[in-house]
């Protein structure tokens, strides 16, 4: 992993390859994970593309910041690495989950950046109020109990019962990557997840090409549901992975590579 040291403290991140004049494409994980999640498609795509995969703030190795953060916070942390970088051409970005509310985000500050859009197992609304005071009460019950807590709330919801009768390693593999995660960042970005804009009326607006990706059964962000908000992208396509919960790229990884292979075909 490499290091950025970014106006809010560092920025830790995987960079294929520094020197690769090939397009630029970057994964943002889902929460409360790391850039280890995104290992498959980083070593499909490494000859194709130069893949760079941050840790988000307070995720992996970067730096935990207190309080809130928000998706704003995290999409400037992104343009801020790029820019370090000196990475000006526009970039393909992907992100799953809370990575995908981070990328709408960066829609709404970068737009001109980007090139490709890339949503897996996402949502484009923003929380129900229920929902929202949900996030806070679970963002106070993990400071005071630790990141346990938030792994026994998460992991039965993250998978596929496929994936945890056959490969019960990657259900351990997530439990460690929450348990890796610091509860003040687990707690600061609920808080900010809880803050996020709602993105339906604006789906009209985005117009590069974007691939919506979910898992079958994916109860998080259902099919249903991102169907449809890829049906209101203006050039939008959806593609469904079969035994597939809300980790589609670490739980079925060859058939997300397959999508995103015949979505850069069809892109590029
Ligand atoms: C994620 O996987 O990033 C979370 O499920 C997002 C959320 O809690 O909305």
């Amino acid at each position: 992993m490499n290091t950025a040291e970014l106006r809010h403290g560092t920025c830790s991140y995987l960079d294929s390859d520094p020197t690769s004049q090939a397009p630029v494409m970057v994964l943002l994980h889902g929460f409360p994970l790391n850039s280890r999640m995104w290992r498959h498609q980083v070593s499909a795509f490494s000859e194709s593309h130069r893949v760079l995969v941050p840790d988000l703030r307070g995720h992996g190795g970067s730096t935990v910041t207190h309080g809130t953060v928000t998706m704003a916070q995290m999409a400037n942390d992104v343009a801020e690495l790029l820019d370090q970088l000196e990475i000006i051409e526009p970039i393909c970005l992907g992100g799953l989950s809370m990575g995908g509310y981070v990328a709408w985000e960066f829609w709404l500050q970068n737009a001109s950046r980007l090139k490709q859009l890339m949503l897996f197992d996402t949502r484009a609304q923003n929380d129900t109020e229920q929902v929202a005071r949900g996030r806070h009460m679970m963002a106070a019950q993990v400071v005071r109990e630790g990141a346990e807590m938030a792994a026994d709330a998460m992991v039965p919801k993250l998978v596929a019962r496929t994936t945890k009768d056959w490969t019960p390693e990657l259900v351990d593999e997530v439990r460690r990557m929450i348990l890796e995660t610091d509860p003040e960042a687990i707690a600061a970005t609920q808080r900010g997840m809880a803050e996020r804009v709602d993105m339906t009326d604006r789906l009209g607006q985005i117009d590069v090409p974007a691939l919506v990706l979910c898992g079958e059964n994916d109860s998080i962000s259902p099919p249903e549901e991102m169907q449809q908000f890829a049906e209101a992208l203006p050039n939008g396509q959806f593609a469904l992975i079969p035994k597939a919960g809300h980790l589609a790229p670490l739980e079925q990884p060859e058939a997300v590579n397959s999508a995103m292979g015949d979505f850069f075909a069809s892109t590029q």
